[in-house]
């Protein structure tokens, strides 16, 4: 009794611990996609910067990013941050990894699609996360255990088992050019299967209309943590699979993505075992 009781109440306080870091991330995330959607009507202030091939920055990346380190050091003076474009910030079992816009070339080419997201580690674990697109005012949240949310209302992936009736999205590997052969055969052999495939531009939503149904699974090479880390957690706690594209466990340093429903990556997974 004794131990169920404590038990109950260690679950308790982690619960609290966990809608605490979902609340602060959601209100950073807001605050972030306030000023980058005032940016965004406002071209003239956008100032972009190239980082590398096909690969810029723009100073309203650079000033959302601080807007939100702002938030959570308020909060969490404390926690570690890993953030897009100023990195790590301190040490620590609990780190905030940050992609302030996902989606910087549509936002620098004035395509409503993009999102600021956040998610919250512990030990390596994923408890909170959150998704924000500021232009459609839509927030995908999910806490570890606690469900995915859009607008604060449950989401789940779709129903779909087969390919043949899906919608699948990709994202190109368009820096350099990277891999762009070894991605070809995967699209050659993915494509003819679904029903169709979205190239959007913003990983970041791509794994969270997963989590919503509106895609049924999602796939790219060469993301990073700051990419994926909101979106995955999105994805598990509404009913998704996510791995490696060949199925294997993600990995912060996995090579690529694999997001979907349970069949759709049962499916896709079994298409791509010999390539
Ligand atoms: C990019 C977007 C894009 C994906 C790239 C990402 P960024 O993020 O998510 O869809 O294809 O690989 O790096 O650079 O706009 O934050
Ligand atoms: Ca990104
Ligand atoms: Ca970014």
């Amino acid at each position: 009794m004794g131990a169920v009781l404590l038990n109950r109440l260690f679950f308790d306080f982690g619960g609290i611990t966990m809608n605490a870091y979902k609340n602060i991330a959601v209100r950073a995330a807001e605050r972030a996609g306030n000023f980058v959607a005032k940016a965004f009507a406002n071209r003239d202030r956008i100032i972009a910067q190239s980082k590398g091939p096909n690969d810029y920055v723009s100073n309203i990346d650079k000033q959302a990013e601080e807007i939100i380190i702002d938030t959570i050091k308020y909060s969490y003076p404390d926690h570690a941050i890993l953030a897009e474009e100023s990195g790590q910030h301190g040490e620590g079992d609990t780190v905030w990894v940050i992609d302030p816009i996902d989606g910087t070339t549509n936002f620098l080419q004035g395509i409503p699609h993009f999102a600021i997201s956040i998610a919250v580690k512990q030990k390596g674990k994923t408890l909170a996360a959150v998704v924000y697109d500021p232009i459609k005012d839509e927030c995908f949240t999910a806490s570890n255990g606690g469900g995915a949310q859009l607008n604060n209302t449950r989401i789940r992936v779709s129903e779909k088992k087969r390919l043949d009736n899906s919608l699948l999205a990709t994202g190109f590997p368009f820096r350099g050019h990277q891999d762009l052969e070894e991605y070809l055969r995967y699209f050659e052999t993915i494509f003819p299967l679904c029903v169709d495939m979205r190239r959007a531009g913003a990983a970041s939503l791509d794994l969270a209309y997963v989590a919503a149904g509106r895609l049924d699974g999602f796939w790219e090479f060469g993301l990073s943590e700051w990419d994926t880390a909101a979106g995955i957690l999105i994805i598990k706690e509404a009913g998704g699979f996510v791995g490696d594209i060949k199925g294997n466990p993600h990995q912060e340093k996995s090579k690529s993505i694999l997001a979907a429903t349970p069949g759709v990556f049962k499916h896709v997974m079994k298409s791509v075992k010999d390539l």
